[in-house]
């Protein structure tokens, strides 16, 4: 087992490479459109935990490659995340007005800035991955990385989600309905992180593809349970964000379904199944193992 201050500071290293990566590929906010690479900017360095760029690089130490062949998955599925966000405050969505304790991005600049933030910050995405991945994987694992992406936040995952959500407002989802809707917005680019990371190891097997996977499912929902639970029993100091937003706007979620301590516990089994998916990895995954109990357990 690797040590928890061991584990920690790997954690902490990895959210400082991440940090620096992210920094490499924002255009300076001197660059013109001035407005919108200050947006970019804003939205990508205002405290994040960069818990889905964590991901990727705990799953390529579980697999053993070297972090730096994980650098353009961390990059991207950080910048979709980003600016998954950006669009997810927007009036015409959630209609936030704080994230990460801070104005919401259209809040500090602009609707129309926070609209072309979003977009380019998800076609830089995808600008990394095909300048950025490692050339030493093969050519078809490559294409297979950028399609996750793709997938991943498309209409067939983290956008369709977000329809499923908007779409629901005020109807009364049944549980499976709600974890197809949790699958689909928070759980796919979560997946993704993670597949990509996977996919960077050269002939990588299916079966850890496989085991990862069901991993990433399980924290995926377990991620988005979580954000409802402290929607509802959070405070705005530690969670940067107005709690109770999701009741106020009679949003479909697992506390209001099923009750605070039903939504605890489908968070633990969740926690308990994605545990189990890792047996095959040894130590290797002791970092996949901290990250889904910080998942369960965070308090923002
Ligand atoms: C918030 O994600 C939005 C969801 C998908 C639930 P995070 O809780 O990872 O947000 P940041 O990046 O740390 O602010
Ligand atoms: C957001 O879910 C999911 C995505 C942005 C894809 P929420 O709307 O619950 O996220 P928060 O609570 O605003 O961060
Ligand atoms: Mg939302
Ligand atoms: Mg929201
Ligand atoms: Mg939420």
């Amino acid at each position: 087992m690797t040590d928890n201050n061991n584990l920690e500071s790997q954690i902490e290293s990895w959210r400082e490479r991440v940090d620096q990566m992210l920094e490499k590929w924002l255009p300076d906010s001197t660059t013109p459109p001035a407005r919108l690479h200050e947006a970019m900017r804003y939205s990508v360095f205002n405290g994040g935990k960069r818990v889905r760029p964590i991901l990727s690089y705990a799953t390529g130490h579980t697999v053993g490659i070297d972090a730096r062949h994980c650098d353009a998955p961390a990059v991207a599925i950080e910048l979709i995340h980003a600016y998954s966000l950006v669009h997810d405050d927007l009036p015409a969505m959630d209609d936030d007005d704080l994230r990460r304790g801070k104005p919401t991005c259209h809040k500090a600049f602009d609707e129309a800035t926070a609209i072309l933030a979003g977009d380019a910050l998800q076609a830089l995405a995808f600008d990394v991955l095909a300048r950025e991945l490692d050339a030493d994987i093969p050519a078809e694992q490559r294409l297979q990385i950028i399609a996750a992406l793709g997938v991943a936040s498309g209409s067939r995952g983290m956008c369709g989600g977000q329809a499923i959500d908007l779409y629901g407002v005020g109807k009364k989802f049944n549980i499976a309905e709600l974890e197809n809707m949790h699958i689909h917005k928070t759980g796919a680019p979560i997946r993704a992180s993670i597949k990509m990371a996977a996919l960077c190891k050269p002939g990588i097997d299916t079966n850890s593809l496989k085991k990862l996977d069901h991993y990433a499912k399980c924290i995926g929902l377990a991620f988005q349970i979580q954000d409802d639970i402290l929607d509802v029993e959070g405070e705005t100091a530690t969670l940067g964000k107005t709690p109770g937003a999701d009741e106020a706007k009679n949003k479909p979620t697992y506390p209001a379904l099923v009750g605070l301590e039903q939504a605890r516990l489908m968070a633990k089994e969740l926690y308990e199944d994605a545990i189990e998916s890792l047996a095959p990895f040894g130590a290797s995954a002791d970092a996949l193992r901290r990250i889904a109990n910080y998942i369960v357990n965070r308090s923002h």
